[in-house]
């Protein structure tokens, strides 16, 4: 039966979910599914209800979309989805909460910090980041902790750096993750389960012309040469797949992730985040990877739906 892509939303990712969702929507309908673009908006829930569809393929990006509260609604209204269920994508949303739960089960990630907006004006802005950095060193990153695509985050290499850094964080968010920078080679790690269990797919290595992985390296078409597979040691490699898998499991994640990683000078991968709802865009990681692995989109998108309605 039909399916409906959404797309939108109002997330600060709102115009790369509408990206993501144009291109699943093309890549599935190359396959033969009947297919219906929807954005997040107030519609959305009546028209699910009078015109259900035979599954959902959630690609809000952001708040709303990955903290699995439009995927409530989905189990409330009873509409299957792909996906990861409300409980695994709230907690892998959040950055601090993902970090502690995959640090539990053994994987690496940098040391950090969180700091609210409070706080951090209630103790006094510049003591409380004296504090941080005495603890954390420099290099370091400040990002929200609930978002993506870059926004808000920036890598500070210097104390007078810092003030600025909060500011555009806190433009995106009441939180800020404060996260010890790790330098290295950057790769991002596709999760896919098509029925035989999670298997992660090569990692893609992401190298932007500017140096720095933000908005504009990530959804300008030639701002940033991505290799598949990443020019990883075989050691490397299997550590990266190993990682995001875990990762993976750990959150209870279901159908498909992405994870993102560092992988420093000695060989040692750091995990970074994971994206429960990964971007779909033409400049877009995941499909890439499947690319890479010989794997079609709409092929992939199709089986997903469809395990989602078995
Ligand atoms: N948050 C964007 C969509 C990504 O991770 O691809
Ligand atoms: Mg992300």
């Amino acid at each position: 039966g039909r399916v409906v892509v959404l797309a939108g939303g109002l997330s600060h990712e709102r115009e790369v979910s509408l990206r993501s969702g144009r291109r699943v929507s093309e890549a599935l309908r190359d396959v033969g599914v009947e297919v219906e673009e929807r954005d997040a908006d107030a519609g959305l829930i009546p028209s699910l209800q009078s015109d259900p569809p035979a599954a959902v393929f959630p690609l809000l990006h952001g708040v709303a979309g990955e903290d699995g509260a439009l995927r409530e609604v989905l189990d409330l209204l009873e509409v299957p989805y792909a996906g990861s269920t409300p409980a695994a994508c709230r907690s892998a949303f959040d950055k601090p909460v993902a970090k502690t739960v995959v640090s539990a089960a053994g994987v690496r990630t940098p040391e950090s910090v969180v700091l609210p907006h409070e706080t951090f004006r209630e103790l006094g802005a510049q003591t409380v980041l004296d504090r941080i950095v005495d603890r954390l060193g420099l290099p370091l990153v400040v990002k929200p902790t609930r978002g993506g695509s870059a926004l808000g985050c920036s890598v500070v290499r210097d104390v007078s750096e810092l003030p600025a850094a909060m500011v555009s964080c806190f433009a995106y968010g009441d939180v800020s993750l404060l996260e010890r920078h790790v330098s290295g080679t950057e790769v991002s790690v596709t999760v896919v389960d098509v029925g035989d269990g999670p298997q992660a797919l090569p990692a893609v290595e992401i190298v932007p012309d500017s140096g720095v992985y933000d908005y504009a390296a990530r959804y300008n078409a030639g701002a940033t040469e991505f290799i598949a597979p990443a020019r990883l040691g075989d050691d490397s490699a299997a550590a990266c797949a190993q990682m995001a898998l875990a990762a993976h499991n750990a959150l209870g994640l279901r159908d498909l992730s992405r994870s993102d990683l560092i992988v420093d000078a000695d060989g040692l991968s750091w995990f970074l985040e994971v994206n429960v709802a990964p971007g779909m865009t033409e400049t877009s990681l995941v499909p890439l990877a499947f690319e890479s692995a010989g794997l079609d989109l709409g092929v992939v998108c199709r089986e997903l739906l469809d395990a989602a309605v078995r």
